[in-house]
């Protein structure tokens, strides 16, 4: 990294430590560590994902940083202060907030996800810090320098919505765990996932943000030929709740050991709000179904598929086979190369 980079990290490296001695070591801090520890977390978990707690007043560490021997232009770029429009000087960014750090592969502090402690119309619950010289979050994945060896050891990623089920997987056990920083997937974070594994474990939160975000995901990881299954959860549970009702075990056994294959999840979806007595939903589910099959389907798999199609809806296996092979023949082309990692690159930046 460049001279000024190294300059951006030692800020958040020292804004990190403060952050985590006002949580753990003061009077302000204690709202918000009974509000962790309600939570469940334990300071074991506190102290290794290095939490902190942002005090709410107007220029603290802005005003810790320049002490600090900080120039004003690296505080603003830094993302930590802000510039006033009024008079001059600066304010904190983060302020009142539960502060979790975002580490590089390094495990050095590059930007900050600041949680409200309650809940409001008023704010929004999570802050992230602004892009910076040295965090970009359609890039970053949270975690990747303490999963790394575990995803080598299981072969396998398990990719969660939030840093939170992250945090929470890792005290049930679950180690190999990356989330992004609240964005979608992009080829960016696939290419970065490739160099570690080549399936993941798809387990968003149960509700319907979570389903969509998850087939999204699963169809761009599918399209750079990882071998995708998606955990369900109950509900509109989220991992992190799922482990603080449930435990553990329920969690490792139930829900992570037990993943739908690509295919399985996507029908499970395309079901989902349908009623087979309208017509319609039943059209639309074979058709998508179908469409999902067409081009990506092993022989064997559309076999299956299709019988539990069949099945599912009571039309004949031959009718629904006709109406895969039109599709088929429209999607010829669309048939999975093998794609070289390369290809990637460059479509580095676009949102998928
Ligand atoms: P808790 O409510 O604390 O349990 O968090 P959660 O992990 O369940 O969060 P949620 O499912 O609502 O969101 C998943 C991810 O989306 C978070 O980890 C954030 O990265 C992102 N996110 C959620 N809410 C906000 C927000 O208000 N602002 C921003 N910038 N990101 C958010
Ligand atoms: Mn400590
Ligand atoms: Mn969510
Ligand atoms: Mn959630
Ligand atoms: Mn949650």
């Amino acid at each position: 990294a460049s001279k000024s980079d190294q300059q951006l990290i030692s800020m958040h490296e020292f804004a990190a430590e403060m952050y985590h001695h006002i949580l753990m070591n003061t009077e302000e801090g204690q709202s918000a560590l009974d509000y962790l520890e309600s939570r469940g977390f334990t300071h074991e978990m506190i102290e290794k994902n290095r939490i902190g707690w942002s005090l709410p007043e107007w220029n603290y560490m802005a005003t810790a940083l320049q002490r600090k021997g900080f120039s004003e232009e690296e505080l603003v770029t830094s993302g930590l202060a802000i510039e006033r429009e009024q008079s001059n000087g600066f304010f904190d960014r983060f302020r009142g907030r539960i502060m979790f750090p975002i580490m590089n592969e390094n495990g050095k502090v590059i930007a900050f996800s600041g949680r409200v402690l309650e809940q409001s119309k008023q704010e929004a619950k999570y802050m992230n810090s602004p892009e910076s010289p040295i965090f970009q979050k359609s890039q970053v994945l949270y975690n990747v320098h303490q999963a790394r060896n575990a995803i080598r050891k299981n072969r396998k990623i398990v990719l969660f919505e939030g840093f939170m089920d992250v945090i929470a997987a890792g005290k049930a056990g679950v180690h190999n765990a990356l989330a992004t920083m609240g964005t979608s997937l992009t080829a960016h974070h696939i290419r970065k996932m490739k160099r570690f594994a080549q399936e993941v474990v798809i387990c968003f939160d149960g509700d319907d943000a979570g389903w969509e975000a998850a087939k999204r995901a699963a169809i761009a990881l599918n399209e750079e030929n990882f071998k995708v299954e998606v955990a369900v959860l109950p509900g509109k549970m989220d991992p992190d709740d799922f482990i603080r009702e449930q435990g553990a075990e329920a969690f490792q056994e139930r829900i992570i050991g037990k993943p739908h294959a690509f295919i399985a999840f996507a029908m499970m979806h395309a079901r989902r709000h349908k009623n087979f007595q309208y017509e319609n939903d039943l059209l639309q589910y074979i058709q998508e179904v179908l469409q999902l099959l067409a081009g990506r389907s092993t022989p064997i798999e559309r076999d299956l598929y299709i019988k539990q199609l069949s099945g599912e809806t009571g039309l004949s296996e031959e009718a629904i086979l006709q109406q895969y092979r039109k599709l088929e023949n429209k999607s010829i082309g669309r048939s999975r190369p093998e794609k070289p990692v390369e290809n990637v690159a460059k479509k580095e930046s676009k949102r998928i």
